[in-house]
């Protein structure tokens, strides 16, 4: 898993969106992702849904889009079968409390920059602040390809247990314990 944090200060801080977000253009690979921030994140928001943060521009950097990226939080529950034996051993016998990080991407003109890994470690943040005043037991990503299943698998998440017949189906669900994401900060903060 890898270190958490890293490049922190090069951002602004992430923010909740607004209308003005949602019209300025963003763009990534996955054209459902355009739509969702486009027209239906701030209404979802509104409906309290689900809540988007988006990574706003940099002051000095004119030649980057408004908004280099987002992602959504909400909560949702995991099914205690589709976790590994291990670990259901140590959770509680009824639907298990996640938070799901449903969306999260960055716009395709701010490729390696490091804008992917800033917004996970922000959701991170955000979850085990939420966690500490509510309770919750796993965070959940749903990857939309092999490239996105990678990158959250090189930050400790691995696939919830599914049929055969859907291996090789997108979106694929991945989730990491909070146990295990909270050590990994305190860890990273010694
Ligand atoms: C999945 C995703 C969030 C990953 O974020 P990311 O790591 O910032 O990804 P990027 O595509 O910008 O860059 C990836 C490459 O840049 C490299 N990179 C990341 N940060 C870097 C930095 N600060 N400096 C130099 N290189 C960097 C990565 O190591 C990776 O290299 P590789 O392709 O050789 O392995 C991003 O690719 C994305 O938003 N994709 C479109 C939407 C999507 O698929 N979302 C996930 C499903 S909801």
């Amino acid at each position: 898993m890898r270190t958490p944090g890293s490049g922190l200060s090069r951002f602004d801080d992430l923010r909740p969106i607004t209308s003005t977000d949602a019209a300025s253009g963003f763009r990534c690979e996955h054209e459902a992702l355009n739509v969702f921030f486009r027209q239906y994140a701030t209404q979802q928001g509104r409906r309290e849904e689900n809540r988007t943060w988006v990574l706003p521009r940099p002051e000095n950097a004119a030649g980057l889009p408004l908004v280099l990226g987002f992602y959504t939080l909400a909560m949702t529950q995991v099914e205690r079968g589709t976790l590994p034996a291990p670990i259901i051993k140590r959770l509680p016998d009824y639907p298990i409390r996640a938070f799901l990080v449903g969306r999260l991407a960055r716009d395709e003109r701010c490729k390696r920059m490091g804008v992917g890994e800033h917004l996970l470690d922000d959701a991170h943040r955000r979850i085990l602040r939420v966690n500490a005043e509510a309770g919750g037991l796993l965070a959940i990503v749903d990857a939309k390809d092999a490239q996105a299943a990678k990158f959250y698998a090189d930050r400790g998440y691995a696939p919830l247990v599914r049929a055969e017949a859907e291996a090789n189906r997108w979106p694929q669900r991945l989730y990491v314990t909070l146990a295990t994401l909270r050590a990994s900060y305190v860890a990273a903060s010694r």
